[in-house]
């Protein structure tokens, strides 16, 4: 019987060298452990043993049988591995995995056309600090402390000299401060107004436009405009000047397009005027010229700003201003 077990721990430890898949390790299992297994036949016969031997053959078949298991373990969590870091079995057929797709925000598309129909106009691109002095965003511009233009403003202070600016116009007189005419720059960026409803949200984006020449006349805005809103809009889109007042624009317009949504025949978001106001402009008036050292006998220009989510909500008709800062994925994502 000795040699009858020690036959069985050769034979199976050969059997087990050869298994290399999943099948073949049950086959083993069933051959081994089964109920109709070596071992348990051969406890079987341990009755016909002499009486003496009984007890050290008994044990030699148990550390056998035990000893095969643990190599039997071994080996399968080997081949699981093994089989796991061959990778999952993988279905060819079944179709991929969309990435999300990220995108550009409206209003930073919609910036971007902007600034590119006027870059390619010629106008060079300028950007300046959202953290302004009261002096760039107001006394510069003709606003003296107490002016009621202020009002208008709703500013956010910092401290008494500081503020988050109101507008883009601050880089008018930054800009003029540093270079000699001919100028002709946009100033992108973001400004930032202590008020907020459907129309408003308390930072949006503006793009400031300046151009200062000798003998520039409103009618040079005009032909600046007039392409701008061509380009943006549509060729055959209806403008007009109406008389506005700036403290830094003498004279001053705001310019209007006709309705996006009725053509100008008047509808519920031109409150039934036919016309929706898209910017305020003006000729650069010439106290604005002076605090920068510009002979306003010499020199002359123009200035616009524009709201970019105003003219993205026109564009897509879009009857809420918040809707662009609320960061709804199925609404950012139409765009
Ligand atoms: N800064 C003005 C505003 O925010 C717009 C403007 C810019 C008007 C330039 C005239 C000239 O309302």
């Amino acid at each position: 019987m000795q040699d009858a077990l020690l036959r069985l721990q050769q034979e199976a430890d050969t059997d087990l060298a050869a298994i290399s898949n999943a099948d073949q390790l049950e086959s083993f299992r069933v051959k081994y452990f089964g109920r109709k297994g070596p071992f348990t036949q051969l406890m079987r016969q341990l009755g016909a043993a002499p009486k003496e031997d009984r007890p050290k053959l008994g044990k030699m078949a148990n550390e056998l049988k035990l000893a095969l298991q643990g190599r039997f373990d071994e080996k399968k969590v080997d081949l699981v591995g093994s089989l796991a870091a061959a990778g999952p079995q993988l279905d060819l057929s079944l179709p991929g995995r969309q990435v999300p797709q990220g995108k550009l925000h409206p209003v930073t598309q919609i910036m971007e056309e902007i600034c590119a129909i006027f870059e390619g106009l010629g106008f060079s691109v300028a950007e300046g600090p959202d953290i302004e002095t009261d002096f760039y965003n107001f006394e510069a511009l003709n606003i003296p402390a107490h002016h009621p233009a202020r009002d208008m403003h709703d500013t956010f202070y910092v401290d008494d000299s500081t503020l988050l600016r109101t507008h883009t116009s601050p880089m008018q007189a930054r800009v003029m401060e540093t270079a000699e005419p001919p100028l002709k720059v946009i100033a992108p960026g973001k400004v930032y107004r202590c008020d907020s409803d459907i129309t408003h949200t308390p930072m949006f984006h503006q793009v400031e436009g300046f151009l200062v020449d000798k003998n520039v006349s409103f009618a040079d805005l005009k032909g600046v405009l007039r392409v701008f809103i061509a380009k943006m809009f549509d060729e055959s889109t209806a403008i007009r000047f109406r008389p506005s007042y700036f403290p830094f624009t003498e004279p001053s317009a705001e310019v209007d397009i006709a309705c996006v949504m009725c053509g100008g025949k008047g509808c519920r978001v031109c409150k039934k005027t036919g016309w929706l106001e898209i910017l305020g402009a003006g000729m650069i008036d010439p106290e604005v010229f002076k605090k920068v050292n510009y002979d306003p006998e010499v020199y002359s220009g123009f200035a616009f700003g524009l709201g970019v989510e105003r003219i993205a909500m026109l564009k897509y008709g879009i009857n809420d201003i918040r809707l662009y800062y609320e960061n709804d994925l199925r609404f950012l994502r139409q765009f």
